[in-house]
């Protein structure tokens, strides 16, 4: 079978870049306030940063890249879960599932004993998706626009 999930590269950014900004502007545009709102979420210098300390893991359909999701190891036991993002018209048919899985087999195989992640409380379909996947709500930041919710899922 073909590997759907692998390890992104360099060439793959401008691709990554266009899913994460899309998929943020239709789903968030309906929940954060036009005066919060940044749209693109993300230029190419902030992805360029981030994909030299974070590892970047993409979903191909086809060749084409549909979905991406990055792990941050931050200390030596526990990694945060970022960009996670499907694009619109590929949403609800387990690609987010399997890259949320695929981080986690990979997070226990480097020995990390915890993920969490940060997403806004009013985005109900991100809170249900990271429930479904076992993680659990253990705080909340305030934002200038409502609550984010802070997400822990011990791995066993
Ligand atoms: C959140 C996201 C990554 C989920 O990816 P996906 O491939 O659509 O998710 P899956 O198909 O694996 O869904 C698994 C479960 O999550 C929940 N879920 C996913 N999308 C949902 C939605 N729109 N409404 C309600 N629940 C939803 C459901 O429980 C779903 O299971 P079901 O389809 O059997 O009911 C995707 O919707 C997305 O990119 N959203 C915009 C960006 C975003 O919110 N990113 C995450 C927070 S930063």
């Amino acid at each position: 079978m073909k590997l759907m999930i692998e390890k992104a590269s360099s060439n793959d950014l401008n691709k990554i870049l266009d899913v994460i900004n899309i998929s943020n502007r239709e789903a968030f545009s309906k929940i954060i306030p036009k005066e919060y709102f940044k749209s693109p979420i993300l230029t190419i210098e902030e992805l360029k940063h981030d994909f030299e300390v974070m590892e970047f893991y993409v979903y191909r359909l086809n060749s084409e890249i549909v979905g991406v999701a990055a792990l941050h190891v931050e200390f030596e036991d526990s990694g945060r879960i970022r960009w996670v993002y499907v694009l619109p018209e590929y949403q609800r048919r387990g690609i987010g599932t399997a890259l949320i899985k695929f981080i986690q087999d990979r997070a226990k195989r480097i020995g990390l004993k915890r993920l969490w992640l940060i997403t806004p409380e009013r985005a109900y379909w991100a809170i249900n998706f990271y429930k479904k996947l076992g993680f659990e709500m253990k705080d909340r930041i305030e934002r200038p626009w409502g609550f984010d919710a802070v997400m822990y899922k011990e791995l066993k």
